[in-house]
């Protein structure tokens, strides 16, 4: 019974040695092909890691593309202090001209009223071309134009949402 079905399980013909001692050739071959397995796939793995985190963005850099926002928003739920700009802790998923208090431009309430909230793909269109996405938004910033800063940015953001 052993034989036959090590046999029927063993696609590579394993040859006279099955009929003297088990199916050690289709063992070994079983367990080669298992150790080809996971080799390949850890290093499917690890060559499509980096390119994992390129399309979701590197919230590191991100960081680094803040330093165009930073003066006028903060992503620090305990800031104090009275920025032009609303706070933009959790922006990513957050309704449009949401912060209370803060006095939005009525093209940025008009744009909330249709739009809703904030999903990444919105916010990359906003963040490349402030006035273009939103006309008359009282956000004086000519925008992030290049897509990989953006993403990068937008990685950084939800990271310090989820803060
Ligand atoms: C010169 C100051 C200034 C800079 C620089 C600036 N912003 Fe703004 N931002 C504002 C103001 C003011 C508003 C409110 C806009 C309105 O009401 O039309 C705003 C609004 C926003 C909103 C909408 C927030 C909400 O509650 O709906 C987002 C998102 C945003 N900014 C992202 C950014 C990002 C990202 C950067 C950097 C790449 C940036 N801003 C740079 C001043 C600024």
């Amino acid at each position: 019974m052993n034989r036959r079905s090590s046999r029927t399980r063993c696609k590579r013909d394993p040859g006279p040695r099955t009929t003297s001692a088990g199916a050690p050739g289709c063992r070994l071959g079983a367990a080669f092909g298992r150790f080809v397995g996971m080799t390949a796939w850890a290093a499917l793995g690890a060559a499509f890691l980096p390119a994992a985190a390129h399309a979701g963005g590197d919230a590191a850099r991100g960081e680094r593309v803040f330093q165009y926002c930073y003066s006028c928003h903060s992503v620090d739920p305990n800031e104090t202090a009275i920025l032009q700009g609303p706070s933009l802790v959790g922006i990513v998923g957050r309704r449009i001209a949401g912060q209370e208090g803060f006095e939005y431009s009525p093209a940025m309430r008009a744009f909330a009223a249709e739009h809703g909230t904030w999903s990444e793909a919105l916010l990359d269109r906003y963040v490349a071309a402030p006035l273009a996405v939103v006309p008359r938004t009282s956000m004086a910033f000519r925008g992030v134009e290049d897509a990989d800063e953006r993403r990068d940015l937008i990685a950084y953001l939800k990271s310090v949402g989820a803060r």
